[in-house]
């Protein structure tokens, strides 16, 4: 049913027009009575349930950062089955991101390419959504990934990831420093361990007794992993998320004209799949068991779960599938075993 939809409507809808379409239909399930009867066909299967980060995850597939910019859609995604939601990325300032168009399917590849920049309605509009959805009400654990406001200079990109993470950490599960996105000008220098190791101290520091997660891009050398990853131990972080979306553009079925006009911007997906397995087998080498390794990039079939987790993930996210599985992709993962 959902493969007809996408290609015969979704598929010819611009992807953010058809982005928020999805995201209305997902508010819309988050509410009672709806909520209560897909969250009764989406439940995962009891041996899903896993605790991580000192939290109790009924699943440990979620929604990666980047869906849910603005903490609309949580009590929808928990209704689809996912066992968390990482909103953002939330800047300090509100920003609308890049200009339009700013994402791009790749069909052939199951791909998309983004360089949304962080459009977001910005750290207090956030807070403000956090306490009310926390207030009442079933809800799924839920991460809070920040990022530099695109106005903010670089060097002084830790006084404006402080502002968030005050704000947010009291009101998150999981709070995560993004330094990983391709859209926002200079941020992924942040990866640099001399430039991380202040902010992410000063992070630290705001976030008190939330569990603090780092997100690195795909794109860093082998050792540069190894590095950050040894970082977020010593500084006593709580995991890591691997990986954000891909600057790279090898191996692709698109047609070399359709990948050029899309432009720069973050690829994910399918193709992000064999690498994003590679950096989670690095980080889980060089950090201890207690140590939590998120795994994201290129998910879409409860074997790629269970590859993820075999090789050390304690949860694993998704995005891009999403779109081309459509809204039964969790239930999937959860319920089904994956065919060896
Ligand atoms: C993303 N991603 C992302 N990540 C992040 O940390 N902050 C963000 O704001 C966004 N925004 C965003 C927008 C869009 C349109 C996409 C497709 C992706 C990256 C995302 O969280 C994830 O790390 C990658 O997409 C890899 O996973 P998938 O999509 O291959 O399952």
């Amino acid at each position: 049913m959902y493969p007809l939809l996408f290609r015969v409507v979704l598929s010819r809808l611009d992807p953010e027009t058809a982005h928020h379409a999805a995201m209305s239909v997902i508010r819309l399930l988050g509410t009672p009575p709806l909520s209560w009867i897909a969250r009764a066909l989406t439940r995962p299967r009891p041996q899903m349930r896993t605790r991580v980060l000192g939290r109790d995850f009924d699943s440990p597939f979620g929604v990666a950062a980047g869906f849910d910019k603005n903490v609309t859609g949580v009590r929808g995604l928990y209704a689809l089955g996912f066992g968390h939601v990482e909103v953002g990325t939330i800047t300090a300032i509100p920003q609308d991101g890049n200009p339009r168009p700013r994402l791009f399917r790749l069909i052939p590849d199951r791909a998309v390419i983004n360089r949304m920049g962080f459009n977001n309605r910005g750290a207090d509009a956030a807070a403000r959504r956090l306490t009310r959805l926390r207030r009442r009400g079933p809800r799924p654990v839920i991460g809070v990934n920040i990022g530099k406001s695109r106005v903010v200079d670089v060097a002084d990109a830790t006084a404006d990831y402080v502002y968030s993470a005050h704000l947010l950490a009291p009101l998150a599960d999981y709070l995560v420093v993004n330094v990983s996105s391709p859209n926002t000008p200079g941020l992924r220098g942040l990866q640099e361990v001399e430039t991380l190791e202040p902010l992410l101290v000063a992070v630290r520091d705001a976030a008190g007794t939330t569990p603090l997660l780092v997100k690195i891009a795909p794109d860093l050398p082998d050792p540069q992993i190894e590095a950050v990853a040894r970082l977020a131990v010593r500084l006593g972080l709580a995991g890591l998320i691997a990986t954000n979306t891909t600057i790279a553009r090898e191996d692709l079925h698109t047609a070399p004209s359709v990948v050029a006009a899309a432009g720069d911007g973050g690829l994910s997906g399918a193709p992000l799949k064999a690498r994003a397995l590679h950096v989670l087998r690095i980080v889980r080498a060089c950090v201890p068991d207690s140590f939590c390794v998120i795994s994201a990039g290129g998910v879409e079939t409860p074997a790629d779960m269970q590859e993820r987790r075999d090789a050390g993930a304690d949860l694993v996210q998704g995005y891009t599938a999403f779109l081309y599985r459509g809204p039964l992709w969790a239930r999937q993962l959860n319920r089904r075993r994956p065919v060896s």
